[in-house]
């Protein structure tokens, strides 16, 4: 995955553009605009992250406005709009997981990780942020990696520092056994 610099100009793919191409015409003349969740996905799973210039871009594809673009991928949470790292931990930080210590699980990968919520490891290799639940009220605190979204529930520190060395060793090549 591509991580785009803030304001670096975007040109997408010949692929890239195959791919719109079939995207759009799934739906009737006229209604391009229905086209935009599917393609901001593409250019996220491409580039990592929504930069402006590439929204831009979208808008300009799709024949919209540019703010129409970014209303969209502001609303929805599965779209970064700031780069992230290959791995980002999602932790549920609404009342019941708070109550059973998602904040002080949230400090811990804070200073296991060295960045700060939404910024990006030296490595590239991870990010966190905090969201809203995540449906799994009863297994708190809980996170979610994506895109596959797996979940971790339960969470204690040790169970956090080998999520995190598990994930390490897998970008190193070795398999992944942490439990869930
Ligand atoms: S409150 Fe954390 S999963 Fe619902």
């Amino acid at each position: 995955m591509l991580n785009v610099k803030h304001n670096e100009p975007v040109e997408f793919t010949e692929e890239m553009l195959g791919k719109f191409a079939e995207i759009v015409a799934r739906y009737p003349e006229g209604r391009q605009k229905s086209a935009l969740l599917p393609i901001l996905h593409e250019v996220q799973a491409k580039q990592g992250w929504l930069s402006v210039p590439a929204m831009d871009k979208v808008a300009e594809y799709l024949q919209l406005e540019p703010i129409e673009v970014y209303e969209v991928a502001s609303f929805y949470t599965m779209f970064f709009r700031q780069p992230r790292g290959k791995y980002v931990l999602e932790i549920c930080r609404t009342g019941p997981c708070c109550l059973v210590g998602a904040e002080r699980i949230m400090k811990h990968i804070e200073s296991k990780l060295d960045v700060r919520e939404g910024e990006v490891t030296p490595d590239g290799q991870f990010s966190w942020r905090g969201v809203e639940c995540l449906a799994a009220c009863g297994y708190g605190p809980v996170l979610q990696i994506g895109p596959e979204y797996t979940f971790y529930e339960n969470l204690t520190e040790e169970k956090i520092d080998k999520l995190i060395n598990e994930l390490r060793n897998k970008a190193e090549g070795r398999a992944l056994t942490a439990e869930s």
